[in-house]
């Protein structure tokens, strides 16, 4: 069957395609556009250029580039004019960062999130939201959520993401938005702002500086490659039902064992460890029931422990010119008023 027939199918839409992809300067969403642009679809990359926001993510990447936020229906509409599908990955994403300051998670994730609906409305465009499995809340050993399951978001991060989620399926309900939802899990891969776990403790191993270990550092996580979430994404695009949910899982791992590791590829020694004060409100473990998106055919390809993480840790030993200005000027007034009180501890 060639590439998007399922999709015409479904949506009626001409193939290639011309998707906008918000937050396409970011981490996944960059990802998501390389892979968009390697077959031939029109990517428009619709991005504020936050903090998180990095050009350099999409160097030698054929695209269109709107700067803009997706809470500005004027940059929304020119982004989407003429478009057939849109893909929302834009968002505030880190957990400790709406800690420190909820408002403007709710602006981008819930209204910003609105704003796009809106067009996807005007303009019969196909929508996919790219959620997260953290709306479910921390969950017991053995157990793992299911799409049907309720929503029980624990940081301001989670709950502005929830609320994105619920105005995605009122809109599909109620205007006949041909929306779906996704809900991947813990994503690591070259490209990550180093904030999240993995480029954090792969960059502060390589610089000799101490891994920050939130708590007793047992939380458990699913561990997905940028790549596998993408494919996933890419298939509840194409083939993904309006109305819908699917989650998107990967490889479960405690943190503990995931510093260990890193420490191990890094060839750096266990006295970087250093176990600081818990993150307030901090989930315990996340897990996704992902049978439903298998059942579309995704599987991923990346394996965390064999190739994945290795592959991660080199790729950021190997990018020093892509990280290092990154970890100067404003992020070290982050990491200081995220670390420098726990680290004295
Ligand atoms: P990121 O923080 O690396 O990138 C976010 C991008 O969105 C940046 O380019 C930023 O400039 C842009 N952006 C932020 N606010 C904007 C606004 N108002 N208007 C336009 N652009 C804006 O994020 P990521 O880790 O790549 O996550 C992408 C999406 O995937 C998010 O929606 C996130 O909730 C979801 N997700 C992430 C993970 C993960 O582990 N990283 C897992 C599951 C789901
Ligand atoms: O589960 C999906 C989510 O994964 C996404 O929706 C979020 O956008 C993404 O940021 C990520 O959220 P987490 O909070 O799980 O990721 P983070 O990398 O911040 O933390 C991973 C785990 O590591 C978590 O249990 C907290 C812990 N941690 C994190 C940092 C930054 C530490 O122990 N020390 C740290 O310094």
């Amino acid at each position: 069957m060639p590439r998007g027939a399922a999709f015409v199918e479904h949506g009626g839409y001409p193939v290639p395609m011309r998707v906008v992809v918000t937050g396409g300067a970011g981490f996944i969403g960059s990802h998501f556009v390389r892979r968009l642009a390697a077959r031939g679809d029109a990517v428009v990359v619709l991005d504020k250029l936050t903090y998180a926001g990095n050009l350099a993510n999409l160097e030698g990447v054929e695209h269109e580039l709107v700067v803009g936020d997706i809470a500005d229906p004027v940059s929304v509409s020119e982004a989407t004019q003429g478009c057939d599908a849109i893909v929302n990955f834009a968002a505030e994403t880190h957990v400790d960062r709406s800690l420190l300051g909820p408002q403007e998670f709710v602006q981008t994730n819930v209204l910003g999130t609105m704003c796009l609906l809106d067009a996807a409305r005007k303009g019969g465009a196909r929508f996919v939201q790219v959620s997260t499995d953290e709306v479910y809340g921390d969950l017991e050993s053995g157990q793992r959520a299911a799409e049907t399951d309720p929503l029980r978001p624990s940081s301001p991060y989670s709950a502005a993401k929830a609320g994105g989620d619920l105005q995605v399926l009122a809109y599909s309900r109620t205007y006949g938005v041909r929306a779906s939802i996704t809900r991947g899990a813990n994503t690591y891969g070259p490209y990550q702002y180093p904030e999240k776990l993995v480029p954090l403790f792969a960059t502060n191993a390589l610089e000799g500086e101490p891994l920050p270990v939130y708590g007793d550092g047992n939380q458990v996580r699913e561990w997905l490659h940028a790549e596998d979430h993408c494919a996933g994404i890419d298939l509840v695009l194409l083939e993904g039902a309006p109305g819908e949910i699917y989650n998107i899982g990967g490889e479960d791992h405690a943190n503990i064992e995931v510093t260990h590791r890193i420490l191990e590829l890094t060839g750096t020694d266990q006295s970087l460890i250093r176990y600081v004060e818990d993150r307030a409100g901090h989930d315990r473990r996340y897990a996704v029931d992902d049978t439903k998106l298998r059942a579309l055919g995704w599987a991923p390809a990346h394996s965390f422990g064999e190739g994945g993480l290795p592959t991660t840790v080199a790729w950021y030993r190997d990018n020093r010119a892509w990280w290092e200005p990154i970890k100067s000027g404003a992020y070290r007034a982050y990491y200081e008023e995220q670390y420098a009180d726990r680290l004295k501890a």
